[in-house]
C-alpha cells in the first residue's frame, strides 16, 4: 500500500508516532533498522518522542540491515557509526540490545550465519524500516538478488557505489562489498515500512509503483507482502501517474 505525505517531515512524524505506539504496545519488539539520509528525520522524531514521552525500552531488540565490509565500527562512513551518531547515543539502549553486522571480520560467512541465528532466536523481525536505492535495492540487495536470499555478502553495483560516494571523499573509497540481510529475511518481517523521500527518488518510485513483482527491482518483493507500507513524500511521488497524484491531493491511501 502506497501512502503519500506532503513532505518528509510530515511523513517522519506519522511514521515515528506509529513506531512509538507499537513500542508502547509491544515492549518486546524486534525492530529492523536502516541507515541512509532518508532515515534521519525519522530518527530525530523518535529521539524527540522519547524525550517528551519516555518509554521503557529495556526489552527492545534492534537489528540493522547492512554494513560495508572493510570499514571498522568507528569509521565515519560505517553504518555502525551512523547508528550510534544518529540514534543509539540518544536512547537508553545497551550494546546487547542493538545488533549490526560488523565490517571487519575474518570469517564473514560465519558472521552471516550468526546474524541470521540471532534474528531467528527472537522470533524474526516484527517491524522492518527500509529506504531504497536509486536502482531499487533494499538493504544492499541489488537488482537480480534472488528473492529467497538470506543474510549474505553483497557485491555493490557501480550505480550504488556512485550514489553512496557522496558520503566519501571519492568513489574509489566506497567499499565494493557489504553484509546485508537477504530479501527472504526482510520480507518475513511481520510489518514493513519502505520510506521514499525526495525528488531524486521520483524515478524509482514511479518504477516501483508500475512494476510487477520481479527480481530486477528488489523492492517490488514488498508488493506481495500482506503488511508492507510504502510511504512517500510528495517530491518522491511526483512522477507517479496523474490520477495517483490527484488521490494524493485527496490524501487517500492507494492500493497497488
Ligand atoms: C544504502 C543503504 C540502503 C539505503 C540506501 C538509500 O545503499 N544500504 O539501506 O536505503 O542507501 O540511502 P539514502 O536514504 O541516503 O538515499
Amino acid at each position: 500500500m502506497f501512502t503519500i505525505f506532503p513532505d518528509e517531515q510530515a511523513l517522519a512524524k506519522q511514521l515515528s508516532q506509529e513506531l512509538y505506539t507499537s513500542l508502547a504496545q509491544q515492549p518486546k519488539l524486534s525492530l529492523g533498522l536502516a541507515t541512509g539520509s532518508t532515515m534521519l528525520p525519522i530518527y530525530q522524531e523518535l529521539i524527540q518522542l522519547h524525550r517528551t514521552q519516555p518509554l521503557d525500552l529495556t526489552q527492545l531488540t534492534t537489528f540493522n540491515l547492512d554494513e560495508y565490509l572493510g570499514l571498522s565500527p568507528d569509521h565515519p562512513q560505517s553504518y555502525n557509526y551512523f547508528m550510534h551518531q544518529h540514534l543509539f547515543k540518544y536512547l537508553p539502549l545497551t550494546t546487547e540490545q542493538t545488533h549490526l553486522p560488523q565490517g571487519l571480520c575474518t570469517d564473514v560467512e560465519a558472521q552471516c550465519a550468526a546474524y541470521r541465528a540471532k534474528i531467528a532466536a527472537v522470533g524474526g523481525i516484527d517491524i522492518q524500516l527500509l529506504g531504497i536505492g536509486s536502482n531499487g535495492h533494499i538493504g544492499f540487495n541489488e537488482p537480480l538478488t534472488p528473492f529467497d536470499s538470506i543474510t549474505h555478502i553483497a557485491h555493490l553495483t557501480a550505480k550504488t557505489r556512485q550514489d553512496n560516494s557522496r558520503f566519501f571523499t571519492n568513489q574509489a573509497e566506497v567499499p565494493t562489498r557489504a553484509i546485508t540481510l537477504g530479501l527472504s529475511e526482510i520480507s518475513q518481517a511481520k510489518k514493513v515500512y519502505l520510506v521514499i523521500t525526495g525528488q531524486h527518488k521520483a524515478t524509482i518510485s514511479a518504477k516501483l509503483f508500475a512494476s510487477q513483482v520481479t527480481e530486477t527491482l528488489p523492492a517490488s518483493i514488498l508488493k506481495q507482502h500482506s503488511n508492507a507500507h510504502i510511504y512517500l513524500d510528495a517530491a518522491a511521488a511526483s512522477q507517479l501517474p496523474e490520477e495517483v497524484q490527484a488521490q494524493l491531493l485527496a490524501s487517500k491511501k492507494i492500493l497497488c
